[in-house]
Order: C-alpha cells, then sequence, then structure tokens
C-alpha cells in the first residue's frame, strides 16, 4: 500500500489593522527605531483593538480566508487544532470557538500550546491524524493577541510581540510532496527565562497579581537568546543532515521571527544565502504561533510544487524543532 503523506494545500493569513510603529512606542516607553531595528529588526507590529476582541478573532479570519480560497466548505472540516498561548480563556478550548463562528460542525477541535513552538508541534501532530487514513481534512491555524498579554510600560519586551493568525488546510496525498520529517524538542528547565507569572492554577489572578505585574510575558532576554540562536540553528542543520539534504537542495527557510539576529545565525548554520530566508519580521514583529504561516502565506507566489523547504522554531518553555516539507501546488 502506498504511504498517505499530510500535505498543506492551502493557506491564509490574518492581521489586525492597526499598526504599532515604532516611533509610536518610543513615545510610549524609553526606546528608539534605531535600537529596535538593529538588536531585533522590527520596524512595526499589528495589534488587535477593541473591547472583548480576543485570539479566536484572528482565527476566525485566517480560517474563513482559507475556507473562501480553497474553495472548502466548513463541514467537510474533520479537525481544527489551534495553536496558541493567548487562548480566549482558559476554556472552552480556542480552536472550539473559532470552529463555531466559521461553522465548522462536523470536527474535533483543540488547542495546542507550545508558545512559539505552537505552530510545528500542531501542524505535525495534523499531519498524524491524516497519516491514519480516516482524516482527510484537517486545519492547523497558528493565532496569538500577544497584546493582551504584554506590558507596554516595559521597553524590554513591548516592542518585540504583535498579533497575528495563520491558518493551513492538510489534505492527504500520495505524491511525493507534504510533511516529510521532524525533529521536536522541550526543555522545561528552561521556563524559568520566558514565561507568565499569575493566572494559571499555581497562582490565579488577584489584586496581588496585578499588582505585581504578574500576568505580562516576563522574559531574560539574553538568556533566552543565547539558547535560542544555538539551539534553532542545530536543529535545522540536524534536520538537513538527517534527509541528505545540501543547501543546494534547499528552497526556503522558514524560521520563527523572534529576532533577525537569530533567523541570521540559522542561515548561515545551513549555509543557505538570505534570498533562500523567509523574513517578515519587520512587518509583523514576533506573533507567537503564527510567524510560520505567516511567512509562507506572504510568500506563497514564490513557492513552486516540490520545492524543499525548512521550517525551525524555538521558543517558551524551552521548545523547539524543525519540518522538513516538499510544498504541493505551484501558484493558483
Ligand atoms: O520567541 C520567543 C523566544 N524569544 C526570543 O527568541 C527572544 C530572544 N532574545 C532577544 O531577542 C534579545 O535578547 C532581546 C531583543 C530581547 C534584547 O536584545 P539584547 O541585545 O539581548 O539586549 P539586552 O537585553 O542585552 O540589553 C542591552 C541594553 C540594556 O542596556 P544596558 O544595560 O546595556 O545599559 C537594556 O536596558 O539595551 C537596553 N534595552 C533597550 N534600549 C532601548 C533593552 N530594551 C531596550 C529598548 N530600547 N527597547
Amino acid at each position: 500500500m502506498e504511504k498517505i503523506r499530510a500535505a498543506i494545500t492551502g493557506i491564509h493569513a490574518w492581521v489586525p489593522e492597526y499598526r504599532l510603529t515604532n516611533q509610536e512606542l518610543s513615545r510610549m516607553v524609553d526606546t528608539s527605531d534605531e535600537w529596535i531595528m538593529q538588536r531585533v529588526g522590527i520596524k512595526e507590529r499589528h495589534i488587535l483593538k477593541g473591547v472583548g476582541q480576543g485570539t479566536s478573532v484572528l482565527g476566525e479570519m485566517a480560517v474563513k480566508g482559507l475556507l473562501e480560497k480553497t474553495n472548502t466548505s466548513p463541514e467537510e472540516i474533520d479537525l481544527l487544532i489551534c495553536a496558541t498561548i493567548t487562548p480566549d480563556m482558559a476554556f472552552p478550548a480556542t480552536a472550539n470557538i473559532i470552529s463555531d463562528k466559521v461553522g465548522i460542525k462536523n470536527a474535533f477541535s483543540f488547542d495546542l500550546g507550545a508558545a512559539c513552538s505552537g505552530f510545528l508541534f500542531s501542524l505535525q501532530t495534523g499531519v498524524s491524524y491524516i497519516e491514519t487514513g480516516k482524516y482527510k481534512k484537517v486545519i492547523v491555524v497558528g493565532a496569538d493577541k500577544m497584546s493582551s498579554i504584554v506590558d507596554y510600560t516595559d521597553r524590554t519586551t513591548c516592542p518585540l510581540f504583535g498579533d497575528g493568525a495563520g491558518a493551513v488546510l492538510l489534505e492527504p496525498t500520495t505524491d511525493d510532496v507534504g510533511i516529510i520529517d521532524h525533529i521536536f524538542h522541550s526543555d522545561g528547565s528552561g521556563g524559568k527565562f520566558l514565561h507568565l507569572k499569575a493566572g494559571g492554577s499555581a497562582k490565579p489572578a488577584s489584586f496581588e497579581t496585578i499588582e505585581a505585574k504578574e500576568h505580562f510575558v516576563y522574559q531574560e532576554g539574553q538568556s533566552v537568546f543565547k539558547f535560542a540562536v544555538v539551539n534553532m540553528a542545530d536543529v535545522a542543520a540536524e534536520i538537513m543532515e538527517k534527509n541528505n539534504l545540501k543547501p543546494d537542495d534547499i528552497a526556503w527557510l522558514v524560521p520563527h521571527q523572534a529576532n533577525l539576529r537569530i533567523i541570521d545565525a540559522t542561515g548561515r548554520r545551513m549555509g543557505l544565502p538570505p534570498e533562500k530566508i523567509m523574513i517578515n519580521i519587520q512587518n509583523y514583529g514576533n506573533t507567537t504561533a503564527a510567524t510560520i504561516p505567516l511567512c509562507l502565506w506572504e510568500y506563497e507566489n514564490k513557492l513552486r510544487k516540490g520545492d524543499k523547504i525548512i521550517l525551525a522554531a524555538f521558543g517558551g518553555g524551552f521548545t523547539w524543532g524543525s519540518i522538513y516539507l516538499k510544498w504541493a501546488y505551484d501558484p493558483k
């Protein structure tokens, strides 16, 4: 029997209209366009404004657009996975809320939390369902409203993050395309460098946690940087070696967009020229689970059937990993 693989057969993304520029940020905290561009590489990020507007709004827009674009009826979807660390609420899952909003009725859905590696881990989870042969159409959406957990008085974190969502449709194929391999890692000892201190079951919200600003991202930037720069580059190089891929074989690296310096180091370690690396951090900042689908969506018209692509991410947890895939379609 031919092996069933899962292929990405469509992609769509969505960001809110409001652009928070470095100029505006430099009026809010003691920072500058020059510092942010030199140290991180971000010009602006999109922010979802409005009362009651959660991550499901971002996911809904990305998924709705994906269904339209791929001519798929919501009833055909078997499973929807939402990668997020900023769910609308602890429960129900944001995946369920998105499914309900877009009319996905014949599916089950759940959230997966792996911070910046969330999209990769969710994609592979979706792939595994397809490979069983029982599931024909799976949506994986990476969505984060990072502005809901960012302290806009803290200059060390507020320039870094933005809001956005990206969604892909996975379908079975027996062609020589699709998701081929993955290497994933987690290391809980890294949690202390990047986390949210309160609001979970260990430390529920209280007047004290609010006063101490414990509902915002806590990051020891330099420590995270050191782990990210080594591990994201290593795992990308490792998946190349494992699959006998030389730099010339690879059409694109799609790296998580947290810092341009981390992206550059990963590209160098893989021996790739800059023109093979997808970069859009300047326009969106770090949208956590959404960075990789946002990149694929922006570059979709440049992708050709059979292109060999490496996805790589590093993030909170720590979590990190890489995926090797062959793109499944030419520009439509
Ligand atoms: O996606 C999740 C995983 N996260 C990451 O991958 C993030 C990894 N870390 C980073 O990308 C970088 O560490 C940051 C971008 C967060 C920070 O860059 P850095 O080069 O590591 O800066 P630093 O923390 O070492 O700070 C250098 C200086 C400090 O001043 P002093 O102590 O040298 O006087 C900071 O206070 O820059 C100062 N600084 C700023 N200055 C202007 C920190 N933030 C700012 C700012 N504007 N926004």
